[in-house]
């Protein structure tokens, strides 16, 4: 299946699934519910909910219509999860950032103590729609797995480290190890556990997560170096957020490590590592051209 098919079918399926999963604007006490919405709903790529359904659907093969619900359940908390992360990312005692997703950013719109508690709510309920996927025909021991490697990539030892290493590097020079342990955890790990967990809905071998746990790694690191590099030479108006705001922050890159050119070949280096290490697993086009897609994007 081409990527175009791929995100036709599942991307309207997956913004459904985050409208139904979250409270309504109108739900005591609505200024909070509305804030969940503002930066959950109408924005994103969705990346890590398309890895989710992608991955499972390799895993699933035949079986995917069966799993089908149960990666949407998925697809919608990872995007909440991720959602939760970029309010507090924004926040003036993080990166400071005015605009996300082409609109103001959370606490301009609701006030920082709402921002705050928007994402404290969004990471909590995340957890929920998981407990869900036991209702979803997904087995409870299969379930265990996901909420504790979501937990974990969530953690201080995953998406929490890095955040809390990027914000005490600003300003320093660092090691490539440390930059490196900053992307693995701040962006890499969520990844991983996304990928590892549509595999886990789709009952993947060994070797098939193996295969698509080294894939989500050198995605992840190819994602996040195009990150940076879209930070010193990207578009504003397609971007959705500032640029220049690393520099700004006096933050470590790859960019301000390997100059633009050095970022852009590792880039192209991850990419294509991560379609190696899928490419024996039947049903993988799809993870193959997402890997390709993030390394072009412009946005
Ligand atoms: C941005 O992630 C934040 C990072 C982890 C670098 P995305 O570029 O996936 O953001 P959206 O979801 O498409 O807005
Ligand atoms: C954000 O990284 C990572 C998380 C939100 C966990 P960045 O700070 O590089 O993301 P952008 O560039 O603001 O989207
Ligand atoms: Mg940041
Ligand atoms: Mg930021
Ligand atoms: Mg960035």
């Amino acid at each position: 299946m081409t990527l175009e098919k791929f995100m036709a079918e599942h991307l309207p399926a997956i913004e459904r699934e985050l409208d139904q999963c979250l409270p309504p604007d109108d739900a005591y006490p609505e200024k909070l519910h509305q804030a969940m919405r503002y930066s959950t709903l109408g924005g994103g790529k969705r990346l890590r909910g398309l890895l989710a359904v992608a991955s499972a659907e390799v895993a699933a093969k035949d079986r995917f219509p069966q799993v089908r619900p149960a990666a949407y359940r998925l697809a919608a908390a990872v995007e909440m999860l991720h959602a939760y992360s970029l309010i507090h990312d924004d926040l003036p005692c993080m990166d400071d950032d005015d605009f996300r997703r082409g609109k103001p950013s959370n606490h301009k719109v609701f006030g920082e103590a709402v921002a705050v508690l928007a994402g404290d709510a969004l990471l909590t309920e995340s957890f929920a729609l998981l407990g869900q996927l036991a209702d979803l025909g997904v087995p409870v021991e299969v379930v265990v797995t996901i909420v504790r490697e979501m937990a974990h990539a969530g953690g201080s030892r995953g998406l929490i480290g890095g955040q809390a290493v990027d914000l005490d590097s600003e300003g320093k020079q660092i090691s490539e190890e440390t930059l490196k342990y900053i992307h693995t955890h701040k962006t890499g790990a969520l990844f991983r556990a996304v990928v590892r967990c549509g595999a886990l809905l789709g009952g993947a071998s060994e070797e098939e997560l193996a295969a698509v746990t080294r894939y989500a790694d050198c995605f992840g690191l190819c994602f996040q170096i195009t990150d940076d590099i879209l930070d010193v030479v990207g578009d504003e108006a397609k971007l959705g957020k500032k640029v220049g705001s690393d520099a700004e922050q006096g933050k470590v890159t790859y960019v301000s490590l390997y100059g633009l050119e050095g970022a852009r070949a590792l880039a192209v280096k991850a990419m294509e590592e991560a379609k190696e290490a899928v490419a024996g697993l039947s049903g993988s086009e799809v993870l193959g051209s997402l890997a390709e897609y993030i390394v072009q994007r412009d946005h």
